[in-house]
């Protein structure tokens, strides 16, 4: 692996760490400019608030919160009174939303919607909870500013239920709940751990079934949580279809392939799982595969011109082919989480690009994604969830969400306390701090479980096979 496709934006964070020690140097304009920079933004932001709230008294909509630029500011002092368990959304601001659980919340599009201010969040620290990664853990890595950790997600339409990690325990007795895919999936994943194990007192109730520490990156990690005998487990298979070896009589320049038409050999172990969270396409990109001379493949043969667009594509088919043949969609929930947004500015992520003093969400218009993969699946899964063909797999719609937390992304605090910001010109604006982004996306995974077992256990369908 080459020192530029190291700190890929969903290359794993030990490699961040590992090319911190070649480039080890500090800077030393940037402590201060950091604490300038937090300076600032906490004037706007309690500036913002004394004057968004006088509108607010002005214009009578106290008790109902208001939306700026697309921020929905719930009042201040109704959520800053307790820290006890808050208050059901809809109590703290008067509204009318019906309940997504309810039944009239069946048509609620949850992924439509705005981050609202809650001081009732994050919902764990990360102090208190040992499955993180050092990468995520912002806040303990020298991250000065917390704004980014009590946003909550309110859909337009409906009320989310409050996450409630007992109820979710609850839910998965007995059961296995898989994450598959790359590092974001991997970052998804320990966020869950995390909100569920606040619920645990007993933490050594809960610990990897192989005994392997959460810093292992390769292959998998399953965490029991033995008082419900459930596992929450990450696969890691950022194509989640085949790399191999490329076939004997290959071209030369093919030093490896992935076979586009055919999922990773590690699916047999999560095709049984009760819940199944995929994701896929940070990977799908040059630097990742035709750069290091990885090779597309169906059947026998390389298609040595095959764009990365198209394969990424085949690829889907494969994931969606397979769900509809191997899968038994009665017993398993499978859903796949869509594109999770970068946010570098003045460059990408290997040449200069950051998101280093970003502490509040896009408040102007969100800018237009860049990268086609997030259509990609919308237009596979579409083509294939018609009417035809009845939905049994749910998709996780979080790229417009997470389009405006351009806040959210560790930038320089993903190296651990002891080993200082990175560099200005490594940061890390793909993966998400923990508490953060990726506690919302879960916070909807809970809702719609829930729903599921509330309205539609008895009432699967399945994808119906593809005859060809
Ligand atoms: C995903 O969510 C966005 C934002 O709400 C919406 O515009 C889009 O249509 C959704 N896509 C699908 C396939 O549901
Ligand atoms: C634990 O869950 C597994 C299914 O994941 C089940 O086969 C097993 O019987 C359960 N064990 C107990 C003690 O209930
Ligand atoms: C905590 O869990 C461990 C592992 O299951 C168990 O050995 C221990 O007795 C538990 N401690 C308490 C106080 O329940
Ligand atoms: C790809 O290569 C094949 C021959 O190997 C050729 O027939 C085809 O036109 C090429 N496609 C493109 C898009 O270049
Ligand atoms: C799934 O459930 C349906 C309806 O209950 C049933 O007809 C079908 O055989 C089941 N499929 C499997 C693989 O169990
Ligand atoms: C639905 O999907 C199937 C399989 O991809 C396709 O053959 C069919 O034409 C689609 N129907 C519509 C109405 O798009
Ligand atoms: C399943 O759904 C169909 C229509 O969506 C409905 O007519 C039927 O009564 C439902 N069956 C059960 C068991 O809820």
């Amino acid at each position: 692996m080459t020192k530029s496709t190291a700190s890929q934006d969903s290359g794993d964070t030990m490699t961040h760490l590992d090319l911190f020690k070649k480039f080890k140097r500090f800077n030393p304009l940037e402590p201060s400019l950091g604490t300038v920079g937090f300076f600032l933004v906490t004037v706007f932001f309690i500036g913002s608030f004394f004057f968004l709230d006088y509108t607010a008294v002005v214009q009578g909509l106290r008790n109902r919160g208001f939306v700026l630029l697309g921020l929905r500011f719930s009042p201040l002092s109704s959520s800053s009174s307790s820290s006890s368990p808050s208050p059901s959304p809809s109590s703290l601001t008067g509204d009318t939303r019906v309940e997504f659980l309810h039944q009239h919340g069946d048509c609620c599009d949850v992924f439509n919607g705005n981050w609202v201010w809650d001081e009732s969040y994050p919902l764990y620290q990360s102090t208190s909870c040992s499955f993180l990664d050092q990468g995520f853990r912002c806040n303990e890595n020298g991250r000065p500013d917390s704004f980014y950790t009590n946003w909550r997600w309110q859909p337009r339409d409906c009320n989310l239920p409050r996450f409630d990690a007992g109820v979710m325990l609850e839910k998965l007795r007995d059961k296995r709940l898989v994450f598959v895919g790359d590092s974001i999936g991997r970052n998804q994943w320990e966020s869950l751990l995390c909100m569920l194990s606040s619920a645990i007192p007993n933490k050594t109730s809960v610990y990897e079934i192989n005994g392997n520490p959460i810093s292992k990156h390769n292959g998998f990690l399953a965490f029991k949580f033995e008082d419900f005998n459930c596992t929450v487990e990450y696969y890691r298979s950022p194509f989640l279809v085949v790399q191999g070896r490329a076939p004997r009589g290959a071209p030369k320049e093919a030093r490896m392939t992935l076979r586009v038409d055919q999922m990773d050999w590690t699916s047999y172990q999560w095709k049984s799982a009760d819940i199944l969270v995929l994701n896929s396409g940070h990977w799908w990109n040059y630097q990742k595969t035709l750069k290091m001379g990885c090779y597309f493949q169906v059947g026998e043969e390389v298609k040595m011109n095959m764009s990365i667009e198209d394969a990424f594509r085949n690829s889907m088919e494969t994931v969606i082919d397979w769900i509809a043949r191997e899968v038994n969609t009665n017993k398993t929930y499978v859903l796949f989480r869509t594109y999770a947004p970068v946010h570098f500015r003045g460059g990408a992520w290997n040449t200069g690009g950051g998101c280093h003093l970003e502490t509040l969400p896009e408040l102007g218009p969100l800018p237009v994604l860049s990268d086609s993969h997030f259509r990609t699946v919308f237009d596979v899964l579409a083509e294939h969830l018609n009417k035809s063909q009845v939905i049994n797999l749910d998709l996780l719609n979080i790229t417009q969400m997470s389009l405006s937390r351009k806040d959210g992304h560790p930038s320089v605090y993903y190296l651990g306390p002891n080993n200082g910001p990175a560099p200005m010109q490594r940061q890390d604006c793909s993966h998400w701090c923990l508490p953060g982004v990726p506690d919302s996306w879960n916070e909807i995974l809970y809702a719609l479980l829930l729903k599921r077992e509330t309205f539609h256990t008895k009432n699967m369908t399945q994808i119906s096979q593809d005859p060809s």
